[in-house]
């Protein structure tokens, strides 16, 4: 199928997920419901891993971006396919740090680090701090002090790039609240802050110019500066740095115009400009680092739901109402995102119109996808929306006091609840009667 490996359609017309009937798994575990196919991640993971490899002479890593799924589950496989993490907070820290994960693979990230949460990541043995401004180095060299510690740190770095994606999800321009930018020299001004600060070692550089990006180019602009800026500091301050991490962002499909460029290309531009700058530069070929977040769970991911109603308001429009919207998926309110979507006891059939899938939620922009191709739906149907591995189960939230659903992993024959749906009660648990 066009959005990943792992699904396909059954001889009795089913949506199967790995060896796994959909509408079964909607029948045992209820809906809306989060499956995740645990071998499509791994495959995700290695596919990373060995292009890295095979592409790349020099020394590499990806790290698995924890804020586009993170749950002690996908921590731990993400350790097992040999991949470090990006933590962004003392909440992903903690998971990470729970899940058994090898923290001297962990780096972390934030704008807006707090004592608590920099306290926590040190105790936590976490190898790297992606340090975001000024206040924060202080606060990050005067904490490893206390605790007698040198923490190895690199710089978020504002390339002044420009991408192609959605406003909210750009961050490598100058107006934006991440890292310190290049071009009014506040990056190499931080730089010699530090090579001044005897708590802090600063290991190498980071950037990361947004998310769901098609083009290899902006990556590429990213490369020869963010590489004439370690040139610079060897020039300038004597400092050598190791790491050129250049963050996540690799776009994935979710439509069928969607047409990202293979991983395999995008890599070995990626791979070919480093070596071509180092050696243009003199530089050592540095440890080439990425950040893959949706491009490792996206396409691993399906949320299935029960239709509930159907509504045809003549002339305008058909909406398919379903159990769950926004507050488990909310993409499309955020950034009017596309989601795949067919009915799941019926998957092979031809779609006889376009439909609007709308959630439950007491909002008329909770909407799940728009102009959506579907056979004829009826209450009582399973719903399967696909692709929705990163930032669904992330970015959730209970409301309506809608309790968040379960995930379940699917490996092989085996599948295995990995967060359980939340009750009512843990829905008051925290209310202080
Ligand atoms: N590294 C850093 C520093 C990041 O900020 C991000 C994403 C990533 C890596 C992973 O990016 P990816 O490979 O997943 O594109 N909620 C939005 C996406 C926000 C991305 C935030 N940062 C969405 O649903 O599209």
């Amino acid at each position: 199928m066009l959005y990943a490996e792992c699904l396909s359609v059954s001889a009795d017309n089913h949506l199967m997920i790995g060896s796994h009937d959909a509408v079964a798994l909607a029948k045992e575990y209820g809906t809306p419901l989060y499956v995740l196919d645990e071998d499509q991640m791994r495959r995700n993971c290695r596919e990373y891993r060995q292009t890295l490899a095979d592409c790349y002479a020099g020394e590499s890593m990806a790290l698995f971006a924890s804020k586009a799924l993170c749950t002690l589950h996908t921590a731990r496989v993400a350790a097992e396919e040999g991949l470090g993490a990006d933590a962004v907070s003392g909440g992903e820290v903690y998971t990470l740090l729970k899940a058994g994960f090898p923290m001297e693979k962990v780096f972390f990230h934030g704008n807006c680090k707090t004592p608590e949460e920099i306290a926590l990541a040190m105790d936590a043995g976490v190898g790297f701090f992606v340090v975001d401004n000024r206040e924060e180095l202080d606060r990050v060299n005067a904490i490893a002090g206390e605790k007698g510690v040198v923490q190895k740190i690199l710089f978020r770095v504002k390339p002044g790039v420009d991408c192609h994606t959605h406003e909210y999800i750009k961050t490598g321009q100058i107006d934006s609240k991440f890292g310190v930018a290049l071009e009014t020299g506040e990056a190499l001004e931080i730089h010699r802050r530090a090579a001044g600060l005897p708590n802090v070692r600063v290991e190498g550089v980071h950037c990361h110019i947004g998310s769901q990006i098609f083009e290899i180019e902006p990556f590429c602009e990213a490369i020869h500066r963010m590489m004439a800026l370690m040139a610079e500091l060897r020039d300038s301050l004597g400092m050598r740095t190791r790491i050129l991490n250049l963050g996540g962002g690799f776009g994935i499909r979710y439509d069928a115009k969607d047409d990202p460029p293979l991983l395999a290309d995008y890599i070995r531009r990626v791979a070919d400009t480093v070596k071509s700058e180092a050696e243009r530069l003199a530089l050592p070929l540095p440890c080439l680092m990425f950040e893959p977040g949706r491009a490792i769970v996206g396409n691993a991911g399906v949320t299935l739901y029960t239709v509930g109603s159907v509504k045809t308001i003549p002339g305008i429009r058909t909406y398919v109402a379903v159990d769950g919207g926004m507050a488990d998926n909310p993409r499309y309110i955020l950034y009017g995102a596309k989601h795949p979507a067919l009915i799941a006891d019926r998957a092979g059939d031809a779609p006889e119109g376009s439909v609007t899938i709308a959630g439950k939620c007491c909002e008329s922009g909770d909407l799940i996808a728009e102009d959506v191709p579907l056979p004829r739906a009826k209450a009582g149907d399973i719903l399967a929306v696909l692709v929705t591995g990163a930032y669904h189960y992330s970015m959730a939230s209970n409301y309506n006091r809608l309790p968040r659903p379960a995930m379940v992993a699917l490996r092989g024959n085996e599948k295995k609840v990995i967060v359980r749906r939340e009750t009512y009660d843990d829905l008051i648990s925290h209310d202080v009667p």
